[in-house]
């Protein structure tokens, strides 16, 4: 009896310290966590110790899966960066070769912390559709680095539903990277993806999908039914987008696979190391 309670005293004081951790961006702790290959299971504990918490524990999920981002960020982008150049470079040589007509109209749906606009056309006309409204201000301060790209608008709603803010045909090109994992409903995002686009018109994409046939999948299939990596990603979920996005209509969809390679420190990656980019063509 007594061994329970002292067990549950020692995780409410770890719990406390790890709540604390959370409301600091950087801190000597977090950093030391993140030296020693400690974060994982630190962002894992913590998440378990939210889970009482349940709706009301959201916002601090919501900010330890920010600060789990800011972390695993750096570490994701060096395996995808190299795929961008590919990816974009249509989308570069269209906006440098339109000298006389207008810049470009790129809309970048789920923007997070921008890691795309250095394979954006110098010059273009922006519009953001990202429902977190605090990457507002990210978006804001990146800009001041690419003066040529002008926002137009950022929208804090979800992209299953652009109607209210994006006319249809108006956008030469979508960016969506990392995005269709973690929507309400990849189904609605890719048909507005479609009506926005004019005639022509290009979405430019990168997702992590579900693993082939596996032990890797089963352990996602688990993890996807039992709703676990869903509540610990915040809504980050594994499904076949590559199918989806050929399914949605578009009269081209080129795509090449992709797999990440992944270190001890960021196990999490091994989930979702198999990726495909591509351009769908309105
Ligand atoms: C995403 O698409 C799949 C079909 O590939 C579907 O089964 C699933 O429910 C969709 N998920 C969401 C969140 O829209």
């Amino acid at each position: 009896m007594q061994f329970f309670l002292y067990l549950f005293i020692a995780l409410l004081l770890l719990g406390n310290l790890v709540v604390l951790l959370i409301f600091q961006e950087k801190s000597p702790i977090l950093d030391f966590l993140i030296k020693h290959n400690w974060y994982f299971p630190y962002h894992v504990v913590l998440t378990l110790y939210l889970l009482p918490l349940g709706e009301f524990g959201r916002e601090l999920r919501e900010k330890s899966f920010m600060n789990f981002c800011h972390v695993i960020g750096p570490i994701l982008m060096k395996e995808i960066n190299p795929h961008k150049p590919e990816l974009f470079a249509g989308l570069k040589a269209a906006g440098e070769s339109g000298k006389s007509g207008k810049p470009l109209t790129v809309l970048e749906i789920g923007i997070g912390p921008c890691t795309n606009f250095p394979y954006y056309p110098g010059k273009c006309e922006l519009v953001v559709v990202e429902p977190e409204s605090f990457f507002r201000k990210e978006v804001e301060q990146k800009l001041k680095s690419y003066p040529g790209i002008h926002l137009k608008g950022f929208y804090d709603i979800g992209a299953e539903d652009m109607t209210s803010v994006i006319d249809s045909g108006t956008i030469d090109a979508v960016i969506g990277t990392l995005v269709l994992c973690s929507v309400n409903n990849n189904d609605s995002v890719l048909r507005e993806v479609l009506r926005v686009l004019k005639p022509g018109g290009k979405y430019y994409f990168y997702e992590h999908v579900k693993s082939k046939p596996s032990w890797k999948r089963k352990i996602q299939e688990f993890l996807h039914w039992s709703t676990i990596w869903r509540y610990w990603m915040c809504g980050c979920d594994f499904y076949d987008t590559h199918k989806l996005i050929k399914k949605t209509g578009f009269s081209t969809v080129e795509c090449k696979e992709a797999y990440l390679s992944y270190s001890k420190f960021s196990l999490p990656l091994e989930f979702i190391n198999h990726n495909y980019y591509g351009i769908a063509t309105k």
